[in-house]
Formats: structure tokens, sequence, C-alpha cells
């Protein structure tokens, strides 16, 4: 049985204050939703400990936005894993198409968080997913397939979770249309050695929208941008219908 998981990564939003004010109209919204459902909060560094000493034993999980492979070392602006794990933090995101394009991450480097978060028990998030050009070339399946093979190599599936975020839809309100990542997501779980793969879609997902991507047979969640940032809003996505 596939575990359901709806993450809100926040990206580069919210102070601590800021952080504080939306569990204030979040947290009280959580008493409807399914069991089965993990939810977690991807919330900026500075944030992270203020959120955890404020989940107290709320189902809420809380992630990070990225994790060095190595524990410590002279690498400005980086942050390692046990300074995640010693503040409460369960998940992290890796390899989100701004860090591949802002940021230079390869797959290479994203092999590399990847085995480093599970090295200290934490689940990575491994985010995948074509630009608009090689869509519209028609490289979509053959990009992800790639991008799969280098991205896993060595890392263990049963303690994964991966989002299909196809770039053009990112922060564009051009969500993918759910059959097509539905398809697209079916592709990529034939491509992994564990069949329970927690696989979500990421790519302006709304309270508009979230109830038909749910009901697509193999999708497992969602990874949310902008419509994490509103207490209202993403409390709909993760009390989907
Ligand atoms: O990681 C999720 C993010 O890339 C999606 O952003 O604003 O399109 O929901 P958004």
């Amino acid at each position: 049985m596939r575990k359901i998981v709806i993450a809100g990564n926040w990206k580069m939003f919210k102070t601590q204050a800021e952080s504080l004010e939306f569990l204030q109209g979040f947290m009280p919204t959580l008493e409807q939703t399914p069991e089965a459902l993990e939810v977690v909060l991807c919330a900026p560094f500075t944030a992270l400990s203020l959120i955890s000493k404020n989940l107290h034993g709320s189902r809420v999980q809380l992630g990070a936005q990225n994790v060095h492979w190595e524990d410590q070392g002279a690498y400005t602006g980086e942050i390692a894993a046990p300074m995640l794990t010693e503040i409460g933090v369960r998940y992290v995101i890796v390899g989100h198409s701004e860090r591949r394009q802002f940021f230079g991450e390869t797959d290479e480097t994203v092999n590399k968080r990847l085995k480093a978060a599970q090295d200290h028990g934490l689940t990575p998030i491994l985010c995948v997913g074509e630009t608009k050009q090689q869509r519209d070339a028609g490289e979509t399946e053959a990009l992800i397939a790639m991008q799969l093979e280098k991205d896993l190599v060595g890392v263990d599936q049963q303690n994964l979770v991966i989002a299909y975020e196809p770039v053009w839809a990112i922060g564009t309100g051009d969500t993918c249309e759910a059959s097509e990542a539905n398809r697209v997501i079916g592709l990529i779980r034939s491509q992994l050695s564990y069949p329970d793969v927690p696989i979500q879609y990421g790519g302006s997902v709304k309270p508009s929208n979230i109830d038909e991507i749910m009901a697509q047979s193999e999708i497992d969640g969602a990874l949310v941008g902008g419509a994490s940032l509103e207490p209202g809003s993403f409390a709909r996505i993760v009390n989907y219908q």
C-alpha cells in the first residue's frame, strides 16, 4: 500500500514570524485529514527549528529544501544532514528544477545528496521533470529515464519519495493535465525496482485541481509551491476530496 504524501515547498518565502502565523491558521484544519496522509512542510532553513518546536506531536512532518553530502566542511551556504536531523527534520527535497537551473545541481550531485540524506535517516523527495523545450521535442520520457538512471544509483528506493514536476508547470498556473501526469508517473514507476515508492505530482497544484489530481491511480500526493504559502489554500489541498 503506497503512502500518500502532500508537501508544501515554501522555497524562499516566510520569515520565522510568518511561519508561526501560517501554523496558527493551518494546524486546526488537520483534524479531518485521513490517517494515511503524510503532510510535510518544507520551510526555509531559518524557520525549521522554530516550526519544529511548534508542531508538538502533530502529524505534520518537517522538510528541508536541500542537504549537502558531507557532514561538515568548507561549503559556504550549504547545510549538512546532522544539522537537519538535530531539529527534527524528516524529509528533504533533492534535485528541485530550480536548483538544477540556478545553482548548478547535476545528476551526480543529486545522487550524492540523496544517499547522504538516507545515510542520516532522512527521506528524500527527488524531483524529476522535463522543460517545455524537451516536451515539445518529444523528449519527456527519455529525459526522465535518464534522470532516474543517474540520480538513483545506490539509492534505497524503500526510503524515497519522487516528485514529477514538469518544469513548464512550475509557478506558471499551467498545470499538467491530470491524465498526462498520471501517464508519466506510471512510466516513472515502471522504471523503479520498488513498486511502492510514493510519487507526487508538482507544478501549479491548487485547491481547484487537487481533487482531480488525487483521483488519478498512479499519483500518491503533491509537491505544492505557491498554494502552500496560504494556510486556507494548503488546508483545502491536504483535505482533498
Ligand atoms: O516544488 C514545488 C514547486 O516547484 C511547484 O510550484 O508554485 O507551481 O506549485 P508551484
